[in-house]
């Protein structure tokens, strides 16, 4: 079997050493790759795809919606969400998939249990918000609320939600169980927090969707009043198992998949 994820830029990738670690421990004869594909040769996809014989590939930045025209079929979750990060090819015919929201929801649910009755506030609303919100509504009980800077992107959102907007968190966190950071506000060690978290529920748990670094300033500042934390690390393992399990109908070895990410990120 052969895979790859789809980028630009792929260099950096980590999707590659997470399944290999994992066809290692299944001790499964597969290959998965990295390959770099600017936008202005995208219109050469189904080609380059083809050419390298896959039968399966991961879509990352900047193509999850890109991808779309060329598809045959997209799941319901993929069509609610307006992006795709897994694709699989079968007698070359395209389905494309979406695993953002559900590895973060089932990674989550691993540690914190059972979601169904959680009030959860999720900040941002673009694709990696979306897949998210998506899922959970699947799940709880509680309307999922969104905070949003800019309030049309909500627009386009065929799913119901509450929508807030982000001026109103500081005001309205004190009411949740969960409250998710989706912006790449404090990515790659930006000292930068989207808002301030103040008088929150005594048992929150404060995530990000942000595994680089291991703590956000978001989350630094959760952490230091006490709260529990959650960082992006299981979204990533979790969605790399999900796109393995939609490929082969096989379970991932998720914690050979975790430990060898940990290594390269955090040791
Ligand atoms: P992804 O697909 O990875 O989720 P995206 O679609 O670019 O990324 O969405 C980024 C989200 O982060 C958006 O909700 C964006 O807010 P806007 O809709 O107002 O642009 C949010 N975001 C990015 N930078 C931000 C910042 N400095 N402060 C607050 N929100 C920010």
């Amino acid at each position: 079997m052969k895979f790859a994820v789809i980028g630009n830029p792929i260099s950096h990738s980590l999707s590659p050493l997470m399944h290999h670690e994992n066809f290692k421990a299944l001790k499964l004869n597969a290959q998965y790759e990295a390959l770099n594909i600017p936008p202005e040769h995208f219109h050469h996809i189904r080609d380059i795809i083809q050419a390298h014989a896959l039968d399966g590939f991961n879509v990352t930045i900047p193509h999850k919606e890109r991808i779309i025209p060329y598809l045959d079929a997209l799941s319901p979750e993929a069509e609610a969400i307006g992006a795709v990060n897994t694709v699989v090819v079968s007698d070359n015919q395209w389905v494309g998939h979406n695993t953002d929201g559900i590895g973060f929801v089932k990674g989550l649910e691993q540690r914190y249990g059972n979601l169904d009755n959680a009030r959860i506030l999720i900040i941002g609303a673009g694709g990696a918000s979306k897949g998210i919100a998506y899922t959970l509504t699947q799940k709880a009980r509680y309307p999922i609320a969104v905070v949003n800077r800019t309030m049309s992107r909500f627009d386009d959102w065929q799913f119901d939600i509450e929508k807030h907007h982000l001026s109103e968190l500081e005001q309205i966190a004190g009411q949740f169980d969960i409250i998710i950071n989706t912006t790449p506000v404090g990515m790659n060690n930006v000292e930068e927090s989207v808002g301030v978290l103040n008088a929150l529920k005594e048992d929150v748990w404060v995530c990000d969707i942000i595994y680089i670094p291991a703590q956000t300033a978001f989350l630094k500042q959760a952490a230091d009043q006490g709260y529990q934390t959650y960082n992006g690390l299981d979204m990533f393992v979790y969605q790399g198992a999900e796109s393995f399990r939609i490929w082969t109908g096989q379970e991932a070895n998720i914690e050979a998949m975790r430990q060898i990410v940990e290594h390269r990120l955090y040791q």
